[in-house]
């Protein structure tokens, strides 16, 4: 039989009281600077994957301290994915990364967001472009049926300072291939046009480099066996730093592919990677 426990401040705490919350289902830690979350998903929440939504905790001050975070789990999973910085000073930050299975967060459930399917023309060949947290939506879309259906090659780019912080996007890739459920949605011959190209900056790694620089030297189309890439056949979405983001847009825009949005599609869209 249960025991009966008195109800305590602990418990009273466990009961839903936030507005819009939801209970954290898993925590990952994957290096003292970075880890993943999964929470309970709002049953009416719809969004397209790739896009974005507003969460947070409730602030000392009683009022909620939000921040915008890419849903990076697709948009048919029951439950939703999170990738965050841990800032040790940062405000939301300092704190959502001591969050604990069964912890409530908010989440206004409002998603928006140009690194989205609808705001590119159809091509043949998709890039992702991520440095650091920048993955996160791309998390969602490479677990997105659309992104097999709509293009013939998948290129997820993903660059960071160490290799220990490649390995989320590392593990999430092996999961996509190896996935049974992937498999039945998308195909295990779809799921080979997914090409992953991890790069460092700082730390040793089999490849290194600022993707702008492998991308200007031809490196990386050398390394993909890529001899065209234009406006035809390429489409992009880039999500990174700000100097990131500003770059490749310099580097696809030499190449004469245009940015587009939601409302006018045209060949890359960007978003900047959010921290907390
Ligand atoms: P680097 O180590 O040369 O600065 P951060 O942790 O600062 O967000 O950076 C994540 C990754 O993005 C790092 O590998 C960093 O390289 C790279 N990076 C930062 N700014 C740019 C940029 N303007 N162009 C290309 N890569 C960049």
């Amino acid at each position: 039989m249960t025991k009966l426990t008195a109800v305590t401040q602990d418990s009273v705490s466990k009961v839903p009281t936030l507005p819009d919350a939801q209970t954290v289902t898993e925590v990952k830690h994957w290096t003292d600077r970075l880890f993943s979350f999964r929470v309970t998903r709002p049953q009416t929440l719809r969004f397209r994957s790739g896009e974005f939504v507003m969460i947070g905790l409730m602030g000392d001050n009683g009022k909620p301290l939000l921040r915008a975070y890419s849903i990076a789990s697709p948009a048919w999973d029951e439950e939703l994915e999170f990738y965050s910085i841990k800032v040790q000073d940062g405000p939301l930050t300092s704190k959502l990364q001591h969050i604990n299975v069964g912890d409530e967060i908010i989440l206004r459930p409002k998603p928006v967001g140009t690194l989205v399917h609808d705001a590119l023309l159809p091509g043949k060949r998709l890039w992702f472009f991520a440095t650091g947290t920048g993955i996160a939506p791309f998390a969602s879309l490479i677990r997105e049926p659309q992104t097999y259906e709509d293009y013939d090659q998948i290129i997820l780019t993903h660059t960071c300072r160490e290799a220990a912080e490649l390995e989320y996007g590392r593990q999430l890739v092996d999961t996509v291939r190896n996935d049974d459920l992937m498999q039945e949605l998308v195909g295990a011959d779809n799921l080979k046009k997914l090409i992953y190209y991890p790069t460092t900056t700082r730390d040793p790694s089999p490849k290194m480099g600022r993707i702008t620089d492998l991308l200007k030297s031809g490196e990386v189309f050398a390394d993909l066996g890529i001899t065209d890439f234009g406006p035809e056949t390429d489409r992009a979405m880039v999500c990174g730093s700000m100097g990131l983001n500003l770059d490749i847009k310099d580097i696809l825009e030499s190449h004469g592919l245009r940015e587009g949005a939601n409302s006018d599609p045209k060949e890359y869209v960007v978003e900047k990677a959010f921290v907390g």
